[in-house]
């Protein structure tokens, strides 16, 4: 499939809009239209059931050491600025950049991306290659969004948009062990927006300013870490294939010991083939880290770095004082049946829900043929969701308006309202209208429907309404902080 024919399906159906497109748009931010919306809140909806209200904590789930606990938290998305020392991410949240100085270019440009990106000089090449193009040096560039808060504006009142939404979990543990009756191992999960000023958002919705995160910070003993890591690295794999990722397309792909964060004792990702990747490529869809007891010891201490010996310590400044003081709160764990202390380690498995949402239409994109109404064949695209994201799941059509026939719809639409909630009205093309009378308006219903069985081509009394439906995706089938001053060329990795 090309990227190109998804990405205009996405604009004509309502999936996505560049935001602003008004005005000319702004790179790297997208809005979520009307079918869109309902995709990706199925999707989060999905996450969210699954890993946090489903869970059963009363049974050893497949693969798991043993029982474990699963709760929610939401926070804000500006935090107190030493947050964002202590976690590293004031100082170590950077790309690589150059620029480039040359008249009309004056383009901004990551290192690591220079030979997959384009100089806007003509005749199309890369940044470097054109004999006008004039690079700086590479520098540093940190990615989070400054903002203030306050009327005063001076520098003291500086905050950031959140990078990632972990570091509100991070400064809450204390809070939800001692409001709740949870007991290690347990996960805190958490899903919301992240900021991330990136130098080149590309790849459609792949790397945005603005995004969602879907994340799991989940505590445990020290000595079943590496177990829990191994359970989390799988179930999250299996997420995405029951959700319909086709396993040829997905992979895990486990980070070697040079890629692994100071901290770390395994982090794997769970990569998606997108189509704007070339052959063999794959890009992140999910993160699952082993982040030992870093984050919980630098909220405690403050920021750390490692030592001569390998050891996290302190950073120390130039005046002999910590660089950045951590709350001095004892973010310590004591198990009330043992009575040990210990810092708990953290496996974090930390998704993307735009990524998820790319990949998902991605793979649901189809094309097919069927006769239109003369009975010629037609190419038409078939958007092919499994059944609980599909974004409709059912659509009710009156075959004529007489004989009762729309009282009658009217009453399936009404019933169907009440199970699945959410209902599509369009202009109407043929049929009479199920809205309420006077709207003049077709109401499209959702309803759930065993995967694989929709088939309007074969099914439909109305053909042509069919094949709109069709063509519109309305039919339902199959369905470490390792410091980031030197990113790889994937992702910035909180
Ligand atoms: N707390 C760990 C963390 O944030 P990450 O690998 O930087 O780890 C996790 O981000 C996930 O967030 C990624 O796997 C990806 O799905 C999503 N993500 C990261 N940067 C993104 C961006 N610029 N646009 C869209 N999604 C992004």
């Amino acid at each position: 499939m090309e990227m190109e024919k998804l990405v205009s399906l996405c604009k004509r159906r309502g999936f996505l809009f560049q935001s602003s497109e008004i005005y000319g748009g702004l790179n790297g931010f997208w809005d979520y239209g009307p079918l869109g919306v309902e995709l990706k809140r199925n999707i989060k909806d999905a996450w969210w059931q699954d890993m946090v209200t489903s869970h059963d904590e009363l049974t050893v789930a497949e693969g798991a050491p043993s029982t474990h606990e699963m709760t929610g938290l939401d926070c804000t998305i500006i935090m107190h600025p030493q947050v964002w020392k202590c976690s590293g991410h004031f100082d170590l949240f950077c790309d690589m950049m150059v620029d480039c100085r040359a008249e009309g270019c004056k383009g901004r440009f990551r290192v690591d991306h220079v030979a997959t990106s384009q100089c806007p000089l003509k005749p199309s090449k890369s940044p470097g290659e054109h004999g006008k193009c004039d690079l700086t040096e590479p520098r540093e560039f940190n990615l989070m969004f400054k903002t203030i808060v306050g009327a005063m504006g001076t520098e003291e009142d500086a905050a950031f948009l959140r990078p990632e939404t972990a570091q509100g979990i991070f400064v809450n543990f204390k809070n939800v062990v001692d409001s709740t009756r949870v007991r290690i191992p347990f996960g805190i999960a958490q899903m919301g927006k992240s900021f991330r000023n990136e130098i080149t958002p590309r790849n459609f919705t792949f790397r945005s300013r603005e995004f969602e995160q879907m994340e799991i910070e989940f505590f445990c003993h020290p000595d079943t870490s590496r177990e829990w890591y191994e359970y989390w690295r799988d179930r999250r794999m299996k997420w995405y294939t029951e959700l319909g990722l086709s396993s040829e397309r997905l992979r895990l792909r486990e980070h070697d010991a040079d890629e692994l964060s100071h901290y770390s004792c395994g982090t794997a990702d769970i990569e998606y083939a997108f189509p704007f990747l070339t052959e063999g490529e794959y890009g992140e869809l999910e993160g699952i880290a082993h982040r030992g007891d870093f984050d919980l010891r630098s909220h405690m201490e403050g920021k750390l770095v490692k030592n001569a010996e390998g050891c996290l310590e302190v950073e120390m400044g130039p005046d002999g004082k910590p660089k950045y003081k951590g709350s001095g709160r004892d973010l310590n764990y004591r198990d009330d049946q043992t009575n040990e202390r210990f810092t708990p380690h953290v496996i974090e498995p930390s998704a993307g829900a735009d990524r998820a949402t790319l990949a998902f239409l991605c793979e649901a994109y189809t094309e097919d043929e069927a006769p239109d109404d003369k009975g010629k064949l037609k190419t038409r695209v078939v958007m092919k969701f499994h059944p609980r994201i599909a974004p409709i799941k059912a659509a009710v059509f009156p075959l004529v308006k007489k004989d009762g026939m729309p009282e009658i719809a009217r009453d399936i639409y009404r019933a169907l309202k009440k199970a699945l909630h959410r209902v599509l009205r369009r202009k109407g093309r043929g049929g009479p209208p199920l809205s309420p009378p006077g709207r003049g308006r077709h109401t499209l219903l959702r309803h759930r429907r065993r995967p694989n069985a929709y088939r309007p081509d074969r099914h439909h009394p109305r053909p042509r309404l069919a094949q709109a439906m069709a063509r519109e995706g309305r039919g339902c089938g199959r369905g470490n902080l390792q410091p980031r001053q030197l990113r790889s060329s994937r992702d910035s990795r909180s």
